[in-house]
């Protein structure tokens, strides 16, 4: 349980705040690279800061504010050119390290007052990275974007999911170390949601938390497993500052501002052995509707919207002072303190967690993976289908509802899958 101040120190994220100023020491995904196949433009909210994200005729992303520093029009509006991004209102071109390049009138009618050397516009810098769009919003130098080891894997098919979620992120973070609600909220409720009756999953017997570089271990012992099982043994991660990661996929829950968040998959699937050596052309980015339209409620079908169903369902901002936390939930407790303990060090002019800025480590961050050998290795399209974690991912997309039909298809042409 956490007081009011507590609370509003975990959860606040613009700028200024504390966990905002900690939270800017990280890259952030915020969009994927194929939603600009050719150059374009589009509003994004970060940590409650709107701005501008574009690619302009040159390839180069810019992410810039979303109001023109000459008379606040609305640059999402804007167009680009060979280089940077023009308003529409008066034509003030800017490029992306925020200086103004052009003022089309000043430029001509007084050329010598060079005005435009007084004007910018605020700017962050962009990487393309994993097919991800990364944003960093804090004090330079920045660090370097993670190389986490997936990002290196040959021979898989990769996609990467969005959904809005209306309430605040660190409650969606929470839910990356609590190992148990996979039970219940994903096992259980799906047999129920199916009108069966049962039989339920084993249930848990043990679970444990271990804090490491780059995150929070977990791992958990359920009924029928024995203590060599790798998800004993290895476990799972819960990634600093704001990812789960499982082995085959990501989930950075990022703020969008106090009240929302959003929520990017980044999702890699082995192709079978027999079709290696095999090279992506394009990572597909999708957004998933969470809202079943028919019947007013949040959909419920896939697992994380069962997760989204639950964050939302804590509150906008989850009230922790009415919690009553048991031993199951020792990670949370864990993380929090960390966070707090970072707060400070922040504070004391230091680097937070796990960033990263020796590019040596960054050649390829290992992490812990219960599933590594089948990731690594691969199986025939045979044994995919026999292995009861990889057929499920060969018959749907699981995670979330709504995966677009040309998505589904590339999915399908990658594993050999005829359809
Ligand atoms: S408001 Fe952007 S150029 Fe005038
Ligand atoms: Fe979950």
């Amino acid at each position: 349980m956490l007081d009011a101040s507590e609370n509003e120190l975990l959860t606040q994220v613009s700028r200024g705040t504390p966990m905002g100023e900690l939270l800017r020491r990280y890259w952030m995904p915020m969009a994927a690279v194929s939603e600009f196949d050719s150059d374009g433009v589009k509003p994004v909210r970060l940590m409650g800061e709107d701005l501008t994200l574009y690619k302009d005729m040159s390839g180069r992303f810019g992410l810039v504010d979303r109001h023109c520093p000459h008379r606040s029009a609305d640059m999402s509006y804007g167009f680009v050119e060979q280089c940077g991004l023009r308003c529409n209102y008066h034509g003030w071109l800017f490029d992306h390290h925020g200086r103004c390049i052009e003022q089309p009138y000043e430029d001509v009618a007084h050329p010598e007052a060079r005005f435009r050397d007084k004007v910018r516009i605020k700017a962050y810098p962009v990487q393309a990275h994993a097919g991800l769009l990364w944003a960093y919003l804090g004090p330079p130098p920045a660090p370097l974007v993670p190389n986490w080891e997936p990002f290196t894997w040959k021979n898989g098919f990769v996609q990467i999911v969005f959904a809005e979620v209306p309430c605040n992120w660190f409650q969606c973070q929470e839910n990356s170390v609590d190992p148990l609600h996979f039970e219940w909220m994903h096992m259980n409720w799906s047999v129920r949601l199916k009108d069966k009756g049962g039989p339920y999953s084993p249930r848990h017997l043990k679970l444990a938390f271990d804090e490491f570089e780059y995150g929070i271990v977990y791992r958990r012992l359920r009924e029928g497993m024995s203590e060599e099982d790798p998800l004993w043994k290895v476990g799972r991660v819960c990634l600093w500052p704001n990812a789960l990661f499982t082995g085959d996929h990501f989930e950075w829950r990022v703020p969008i501002d106090h009240q929302n968040t959003l929520s990017v998959t980044w999702c890699f699937n082995r192709v079978p052995k027999e079709r290696e050596p095999y090279v992506q052309e394009r990572i597909p980015g999708w957004r998933g509707p969470i809202l079943d339209t028919q019947t007013g409620r949040w959909i419920s079908s896939h697992v994380m919207n069962q997760d989204f169903i639950a964050w939302i369902g804590q509150g906008t901002i989850t009230d922790r002072a009415r919690e009553h936390l048991g031993t199951s939930d020792a990670g949370i407790i864990m993380m929090r303190q960390r966070f707090l303990k970072d707060i400070e060090a922040i504070a004391r002019g230091e680097n937070p967690k796990a960033t990263i800025r020796d590019p040596e480590v960054n050649r390829c961050i290992s992490l812990p993976i219960a599933d590594r050998k089948r990731l690594i290795e691969g199986m025939t399209l045979d044994e995919m289908w026999r292995h009861p974690m990889a057929s499920g991912q060969l018959a749907d997309y699981l995670f979330q509802a709504g995966q677009p039909r040309e998505v589904r298809k590339a999915y399908a042409e990658a594993m050999g899958i005829v359809e």
